[in-house]
């Protein structure tokens, strides 16, 4: 009976796409996955890196902030045939809480407890994690967290990430400009975990 295999077919391949996160169907129909989005740097990109720019943005040197929510961002960063990006680097940036980035085009309002930027290498698997914030919005942008992935001199990527089921995203117009691949790809949700939210964001870059 076609019309009751037909649901049970596409319920067995949600659960293989739930499997295996960083699957999507476009790669298996190319025989490599699909190349994670590039978007705007956007204005900023810290002009001096911070003096603490480890994988913790809630904790600048001695300072923890307190605000917000805490979150990991964590994936794999891997070229189109899935082998891992030996030797990367993956770097974020975002505004504090009160949507303030450490940044003189900000004012300087930034909350120095917030880090506001890290930097990671990835391990021999190309994973990579950051402690941060839920991305809080601001001004004219939905909740986003900056993301650059390095390569020694080369500049692989520079992207965004967005939070899956914020009311602002479909207003934003960074989002917008996103076609439906796009947009699946640099939206994550944030889910419950035992110490804080998790973000689940796969990089795909040509090394
Ligand atoms: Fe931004």
């Amino acid at each position: 009976m076609p019309s009751t295999r037909h649901p049970i077919r596409r319920r067995q391949v949600s659960a293989a796409l739930l499997a295996a996160p960083w699957v999507w169907p476009a790669a298996q129909a190319q025989g490599g996955r699909p190349l994670t989005p590039a978007q705007t740097e956007g204005p900023f990109y810290p002009v001096a890196m911070p003096e603490d720019s480890d994988y913790d943005l809630l904790r600048n040197g001695v300072r923890n902030y307190r605000l917000g929510q805490p979150a990991w961002l964590e994936g794999q960063v891997s070229d189109p045939e899935g082998r891992p990006v030996r030797g990367a680097q993956v770097e974020i940036w975002q505004c504090d809480q009160a949507g303030h980035y450490h940044h003189p085009g900000d004012g300087g309002r930034a909350d120095p407890a917030f880090q506001g930027f890290g930097r990671v290498t990835v391990d021999d698997q190309g994973r990579y994690r950051f402690r941060t914030l839920r991305p809080a919005p601001y001004s004219g942008r939905t909740p986003h967290i900056h993301l650059k992935v390095r390569l020694g001199p080369r500049e692989l990527l520079t992207t965004q990430v967005y939070v899956a089921g914020e009311a602002g995203n479909a207003r934003d117009l960074l989002w917008r400009r996103l076609d439906e691949a796009g947009r699946a790809a640099l939206t994550v949700p944030f889910t419950p975990g035992a110490d804080g939210l998790r973000a689940l964001f796969p990089i795909v870059v040509a090394a």
